[in-house]
């Protein structure tokens, strides 16, 4: 049997490895380092190829490629968003993708991306809140104890200093897997029965549930002033979380105008509706919050870069590790020309 070459195998991140990698790490450590590193790109936003995602609609779902690129790497993800997948214990989004390298075009990782992008996901609404929620904020609502509520309450606590996490669900089960999973992790836990109980309180109210459909999560009573909204679950058309009079006189952040006038909360709104792009407070372009008594929205729908940042963290993070297998995945014939003699001569070894 010929071996493949050096140049043939690309590290591949299993879903065993990803598990493995983050608790050698440290769950909350690895969500303040994913922070800085989407928080980088973010501050070279230009230097991006960016495109709204490639979608593929279906009735009860949606699968969708991301891809983007700064010049040096190109990274896709292929996520799915099925909400009614819980229902046959199914996740309700899976994800894996690629980096590359664009000198050669020759992928340089393969990574399971369910895991990562929860922490991305996670990582992208505190760093987010940093920016714009109150400096002194240290209750957060989560509404939506999913599979990516626990991500979303420890980086909240870890990168902006939360204390104390509210935690409402229609399904009381889910709820009390999410406080168990949370216990003794440095957050007062509080499981509340409503979402209004939810939001009593709390300074950041995030948003994370999944129904494909015009829900209506938060109402418009339900959101004092100088409160900060992370809405996460609104992320295809028809499918939003918050009633249309929040985003009438919440300061809407966005990641890429032509994808959340889509998918996000904002689709809701007229197209001309201003908005600000969340780079731009980074970059120090724009202002974020610009009073104490202002509602700020962060309508996030996860963009390509938060990935191509994570995908970009993880290839770093392997090195000297043993978290990886290597596939034999790109055919590297030692004469380029000859990619069918490579097949002929392989045959019988
Ligand atoms: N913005 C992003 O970058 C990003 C990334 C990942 C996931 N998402 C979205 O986040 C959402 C949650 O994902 P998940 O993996 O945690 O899903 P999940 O199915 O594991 O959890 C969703 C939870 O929402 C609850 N829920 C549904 N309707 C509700 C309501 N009206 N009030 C309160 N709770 C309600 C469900 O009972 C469930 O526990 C999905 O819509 C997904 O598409 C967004």
């Amino acid at each position: 049997m010929t071996l493949p070459s050096r140049q043939a195998l690309v590290p591949f991140v299993s879903v065993e490895n990803m598990m493995r990698l983050v608790l050698h790490v440290g769950i909350e450590q690895m969500m303040v380092e994913l922070t800085h590193a989407i928080e980088a790109d973010f501050r070279r936003w230009p230097a991006f190829d960016k495109t709204p995602r490639v979608a593929s609609h279906s009735d009860i779902g949606v699968i969708e490629l991301m891809p983007t690129s700064d010049g040096q790497h190109y990274g896709f993800k292929y996520v799915n968003g099925h909400p009614g997948n819980m229902r046959q214990g199914l996740q309700a989004v899976t994800a894996f993708g690629v980096l590359a390298d664009v000198a050669t075009g020759y992928p340089l990782l393969l990574s399971e991306m369910t895991i990562l992008t929860a922490l991305r996901t996670a990582a992208t609404s505190a760093m987010a809140a940093k920016w714009l929620a109150p400096r002194d904020a240290r209750v957060m609502a989560m509404i939506g104890n999913g599979a990516q509520a626990e991500f979303q309450a420890l980086a909240m606590k870890t990168v902006c200093g939360i204390e104390e996490v509210r935690l409402y669900d229609i399904d009381p089960a889910a709820t009390r897997k999410c406080a168990a999973n949370l216990a003794g992790r440095g957050l007062r836990v509080v499981s509340c029965d409503t979402a209004e109980q939810a939001v009593l309180g709390a300074q950041i109210i995030t948003t994370c549930t999944a129904d494909k459909q015009y829900a209506t999560i938060l109402t418009d009573n339900l959101v004092g002033g100088g409160v900060h909204i992370n809405a996460v679950g609104g992320d295809c058309p028809g499918k939003t979380e918050l009633h249309r009079d929040i985003l009438l006189r919440a300061g809407i952040f966005v990641e890429y105008p032509p994808q959340t006038r889509i998918e996000g909360e904002i689709q809701a709104l007229d197209p001309d509706h201003p908005v600000t792009e969340l780079w731009q407070v980074i970059a120090g372009e724009a202002p974020g919050r610009t009073d104490a008594g202002q509602v700020t929205l962060f309508d996030s729908f996860g963009f390509a870069i938060e990935d191509f940042s994570a995908l970009r963290h993880i290839l770093k993070r392997l090195e000297g590790t043993e978290f990886f297998l290597e596939l034999d995945m790109i055919a590297d014939p030692d004469d380029p020309r000859d990619l069918f003699g490579m097949i002929i001569r392989s045959e019988g070894q």
